[in-house]
């Protein structure tokens, strides 16, 4: 049934049927958070892009909506962003409403085939009934390619003090900055980072967003690169500075990471949260996107993630933790006898379904390896583990399922541990066929895909004698 095949996440989104990408428009309104996504709703692999819908109360059940946004003679419509422009700023509102605005790129595929470098341009839409039905603009494009091949997925939002839009734009190898006073006219700021970060793919999916740490204001700017991510092909790396409304200005050069992992993509935030910082991740890898063994519908979205700052060893980091909503899908909680988890290599055959959640806390004193492993019937094996010689976490999917669709798609990834704190916690969230890792509060991240031929449902902790404080088992209830 749908919703329910082999392989469906039963805890994140993916689409009823059909491909998806990159979530595109994330934006808050009226109680609604809103997700569109690169959708081609005519096969299971890449196409003429269309935005795809889908909407939430709670982060955490989704309901599909009507595709919001189709190609037209501008091209596909590919990423980028949506805000509620409250002031009508751009005159689209009307009868008093405040206009929902998309900002996205119009990929010309004719003219990509054509040999010219303007084929990909910036356009607007405007939705005056929270998102279910769009106009496109008359005036679009509204940035033209200055020759640029690469050059997409606006993130736009309002910069109060300076009573402004800024859009964020992967122009290649770098970002520009634009900023409009109606969301129409455009006129280009600064460029961010020829010379700095990882380069070893073009730059693409920017964000820009402030966050505090002890009361102080800095800017958080995510920039996902396709190939060139710490475990091979796509992933997003992220700079901390300062933003004054024109100029992005990093206060440390290390090359920092979102996810070490090989499974999220193009991943932002949420636009409207307040406060709140949420970010979401395309949960697949360019590597072998198209390829994965679904039939029905490819690709998901990672959990819902809250962002925080935190200062460790003289850098600033940022931490992603699954938002508290999750907690809504919790059906219990299974605390286990901390005796039990002395004794080492026990089992515990408690995996009923997926997807689950699983809580755990460890000191790190004593310098040894440990490993989660879940395990099926059929002899395959997926184990989460800690490697204390090179103070690495890891994901090792090689034995963990199908493998054959991609000849890379037997790895390891690695994380490397970026506190020093002797206290370790991890937390896994397992789908039927994800686990994402946050460990030291979602200091050190991986998220990774995994195809295996029969559910997991045993687990095992392989503890070389570390000491694992506590443990708990959270089976969770399907939003489907
Ligand atoms: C990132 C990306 C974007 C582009 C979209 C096309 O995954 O390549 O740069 O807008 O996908 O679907």
């Amino acid at each position: 049934t749908a919703y329910h095949e082999p392989y469906r996440p039963q805890a994140h989104f993916s689409p009823k049927k059909w491909w998806m990408n990159d979530p595109n428009g994330m934006v808050y309104y009226k109680g609604t958070y809103h997700l569109f996504f690169q959708h081609y709703p005519k096969a299971t692999i890449w196409g003429p892009m269309h935005w795809g819908h889908a909407t939430s109360t709670d982060l955490v059940h989704w309901t599909e909506q009507p595709i919001a946004l189709y190609p037209d003679k501008l091209g596909y419509i590919f990423s980028g962003s949506a805000v509620v422009d409250k002031d009508n700023t751009s005159g689209l509102g009307a009868n008093g409403k405040a206009p929902m605005v998309a900002i996205f790129t119009s990929h010309d595929p004719k003219g990509e085939k054509a040999g010219s470098s303007k084929f990909q341009n910036q356009s607007i839409a405007y939705s005056l009934d929270e998102g279910r039905t769009w106009t496109k603009y008359k005036g679009n494009p509204v940035i033209k390619n200055p020759g640029i091949k690469d050059f997409r997925d606006p993130k736009v939002f309002w910069y109060d003090e300076g009573k402004k839009w800024v859009m964020s734009l992967a122009t290649k190898n770098r970002i520009t900055f634009y900023s409009s006073a109606n969301l129409k006219d455009w006129t280009k700021q600064s460029e961010f980072g020829q010379t700095l970060g990882a380069h070893g793919g073009v730059w693409e999916c920017p964000d820009l967003f402030p966050l505090k740490l002890n009361g102080k204001e800095y800017w958080v700017l995510l920039v996902s690169i396709n190939p060139g991510g710490p475990n091979q092909g796509s992933a997003t790396q992220y700079f901390v500075g300062h933003f004054d409304g024109k100029t992005f200005t990093p206060v440390s050069t290390n090359t920092k990471w979102i996810d070490f992992g090989p499974d999220d993509y193009a991943g932002v935030t949420w636009g409207n949260t307040g406060k709140r910082k949420i970010f979401l991740g395309w949960m697949s890898n360019w590597r072998y996107a198209n390829q994965t063994p679904t039939k029905v519908w490819r690709n998901a979205m990672t959990i819902p993630r809250e962002l925080s700052l935190q200062l460790t060893a003289g850098d600033i980091y940022l931490r992603s933790e699954p938002v508290e909503e999750v907690e809504k899908i919790v059906s219990k909680t299974i605390k286990v006898d901390p005796e039990l988890l002395a004794k080492n290599n026990n089992i515990f055959s408690v995996i009923k379904q997926t997807p689950t959640q699983y809580v755990l806390k460890f000191d790190t004193k004593a310098a040894n390896n440990f490993s989660v492993v879940l395990s099926n019937a059929g002899g395959e094996q997926l184990i989460v583990g800690y490697d204390a010689k090179s103070m690495r976490y890891y994901i090792d999917r090689t034995k963990a399922g199908q493998t054959k669709f991609d000849k890379g798609f037997a790895q390891i990834a690695y994380a490397p541990r970026l506190t020093t704190t002797l206290e370790t916690d991890m937390q896994l969230v397992v789908d039927a066929s994800s686990v994402e890792v946050f460990a030291d509060k979602g200091h050190s991240v991986l998220t990774s895909q995994f195809f295996p031929k029969k559910p997991y449902t045993k687990l095992s902790i392989v503890n070389h004698g570390l000491e694992i404080e506590h443990l708990e088992i959270q089976p969770l209830k399907s939003i489907w």
